[in-house]
């Protein structure tokens, strides 16, 4: 069962530190070297029963607890995704887990593909809302019997993204906001997917994140999600450019020190929950 389950990994976590994190941070494609500024902890996610194993390039796969500019957080090195073959419950399982050792307000970063063509590679984008193809089609991590003790049976993904932490990103990082469109991959968009989602005023697209975003809000977790523009989707195949990995490994890894600066700046202004 799936508390069950979610209660034998977070107690095994508990065993092995006394940090009781208030924050959680999920650190996407190329994003994970931030994880080093944290002061704890690592645990590999092979040690923590049940816990998906990173497969993707790029995701270390370490659960980090520990003080992070001056809060107590649990910060995921890496993520899973649909395309490794893990079931929606899976992909969300490591957000139950951090939920369940006490994170109130949870912070998701990915390397996403920029349809936005007002967006260039390098910017920084904090998601207000998104679409996702996958859950629509019936890859949703709370399909099944529901556990009335995690959280309601059906939930509102209508600000689903924070709004007072959408705006502090605004105010405080210069970010623009977004809406992130979701799909399983792995096969990149062919241009006549982009021109789709464009159409239907997504801005960002990806293959992480909503799966957590909807755990986490099943949960009662505040979300806050950050996309990494590293490249720019292809919308017309007469435009010769073929997107790849590396391309997003560069741009990820380019962004390091702004994200950085972002986190160091929003972490010590996210709220505190109290209840
Ligand atoms: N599409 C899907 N996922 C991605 C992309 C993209 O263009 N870039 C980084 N992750």
């Amino acid at each position: 069962m799936f508390r069950t389950r979610m209660d034998t990994a977070a107690a095994f976590i508990r065993e092995r530190t006394d940090i009781r994190p208030e924050i959680a941070l999920v650190l996407g494609s190329g994003l994970g070297p931030l994880a080093d500024q944290v002061e704890g902890i690592a645990i590999p996610y092979s040690e923590i029963p049940d816990f998906p194993v990173s497969t993707a390039p790029g995701h270390e796969g370490r659960l980090i607890l520990g003080r992070l500019f001056g809060r107590d957080c649990v910060v995921m090195q890496g993520r899973v995704h649909l395309y490794e073959g893990y079931s929606p419950q899976d992909v969300a399982f490591p957000v139950a887990v951090m939920a369940a050792l006490g994170a109130k307000t949870i912070v998701l970063t990915n390397a996403a593909g920029g349809m936005n063509p007002d967006y260039a590679v390098g910017d920084l984008v904090v998601i207000e809302d998104h679409l996702s193809l996958a859950v629509a089609s019936g890859l949703d991590p709370l399909l099944g019997p529901n556990d009335p003790k995690l959280g309601p049976r059906f939930v509102s993904m209508n600000r689903a993204y924070d709004p007072d932490l959408v705006a502090l990103a605004e105010r405080i990082g210069g970010l623009r906001r977004g809406t992130y469109a979701h799909v399983a991959g792995p096969s990149f968009e062919p241009p006549a997917l982009i021109r789709l989602l464009r159409s239907a005023g997504c801005d960002l697209v990806g293959m992480s994140t909503v799966p957590e975003v909807i755990m986490a809000r099943h949960m009662g977790l505040r979300v806050l999600a950050l996309s990494a523009v590293t490249n720019i989707a292809v919308a017309s195949v007469a435009d010769t450019h073929v997107t790849n990995e590396d391309e997003v490994w560069k741009a990820a890894k380019a962004l390091q020190p702004k994200l950085l600066a972002l986190m160091q700046a929003l972490i010590p202004a996210l709220p505190e929950v109290t209840e």
